[in-house]
């Protein structure tokens, strides 16, 4: 790697727009787990909007509301009126936000805002932003020397949440309209230097009624994933579709989480009252067949929902939340790996079926 390059350490956080900060900061607290860890807010000087900064293991969230309609607070409010609650900003930190902003900006990404400078007690971070998909960006984060609880600006809070013992991000899926998908995937090579890790035609993702392409991008570590759906034609209205209608715009469609332990994750994340995307009970009884054997006992991953894939490192398990908002948008995914380091298509057909059922109970597969 040379001087030019982009070197992304990792997601810093991921934040959402959200109609109101403290009941979704509730919510991720006591349904999924995280612990509040940092505020900022008019106790603390910020004068246009609420941020509540929540950490699981290392997966950091921030949920965003604006105080008024004008200023600063104008583009936030702007977001929900046309999205819904929604990811705004998956953070990238890299060694140096100005420089990594100024390259990004030399390959053709579209600046969302300037470099600038942040500071308070704690110490000084640089912050920069470019343009994807929708209304969605990057941020270019550098700590620099600062040494508080987030980032500055933020007051440390210590407020615990109903652990389900998450431990890290894993991966940030995109949905795009149909034939953008390699417009992003020539931007995520071109701008931050990532590479196709696997693509998945509408062959492998197709169901009777619909179809959608999908291709990762990743990092050459793959500690970074970022796959990219699109509508393919199908003799029904694709997922993907549905979502893009009801956001308004491309947008975050999941954001998977990792677990060591996904059936105390989702036993806890149950009790806490999270729903979850179910399969038929057929599922199960073709597993075996297609898994073989593995350390969980198949009753208890029936018992929850829970699905298994593998390829020839090992295998996955993982379960999709029913959407977050009443808009049929953004949900999660819970994902354990053993060794393997796909997205589990041989789910696919499964999962997308099950989530046809939802959306022709919302009226949505016309
Ligand atoms: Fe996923």
């Amino acid at each position: 790697m040379g001087d030019q390059d982009i070197r992304i350490k990792r997601v810093h956080h991921v934040e959402f727009y959200v109609g109101n900060a403290k009941q979704a900061e509730f919510f991720y607290r006591q349904a999924f787990g995280f612990a509040r860890v940092a505020y900022a807010g008019l106790e603390t000087g910020s004068r246009d909007r609420a941020s509540y900064a929540l950490r699981q293991g290392k997966a950091t969230f921030v949920v965003t509301s604006p105080y008024g309609v004008d200023g600063e607070s104008a583009p936030i409010g702007e977001h929900i009126r046309k999205h819904g609650d929604g990811v705004r900003d998956i953070a990238l930190e890299v060694d140096d936000a100005e420089k990594a902003f100024d390259i990004a900006v030399a390959r053709g990404a579209e600046p969302a805002y300037a470099p600038k400078e942040l500071r308070d007690e704690h110490g000084t971070a640089k912050r920069a932003a470019v343009k994807v998909y929708g209304d969605t960006i990057h941020s270019f984060l550098s700590l620099g020397d600062y040494r508080g609880p987030f980032l500055p600006g933020y007051a440390t809070a210590s407020v615990p949440g109903r652990d389900a013992g998450l431990a890290a991000l894993d991966h940030y899926v995109a949905n795009v309209h149909l034939g953008e998908m390699a417009k992003w995937e020539e931007w995520y090579t071109r701008v931050l230097g990532l590479r196709r890790f696997m693509t998945f035609e509408d062959a492998d993702i197709s169901t009777e009624f619909t179809a959608l392409n999908s291709v990762v991008m990743a990092n050459d570590s793959r500690s970074l994933k970022f796959p990219i759906n699109e509508p393919a034609p199908g003799r029904r209205k694709s997922q993907v579709e549905e979502y893009n209608d009801f956001y308004r715009s491309p947008g975050v469609q999941h954001i998977a989480l990792l677990t060591g332990d996904i059936l105390a994750t989702v036993r806890r994340l149950r009790d806490n009252g999270v729903n979850f995307l179910r399969v038929p009970d057929a599922y199960y009884e073709a597993l075996p067949a297609r898994i073989g054997n593995i350390a969980e006992a198949l009753p208890a991953l029936k018992e929850l929902g829970i699905l298994a894939d593998k390829d020839e490192d090992g295998y996955l398990l993982q379960i999709f939340t029913q959407p977050l908002e009443d808009r049929p948008t953004l949900f999660l995914e819970i994902i354990q790996r053993k060794g393997c380091q796909g997205f589990g298509k041989g789910n696919f057909k499964a999962l997308f079926e099950a989530i046809e059922r939802e959306q022709d109970r919302r009226g949505n597969l016309v």
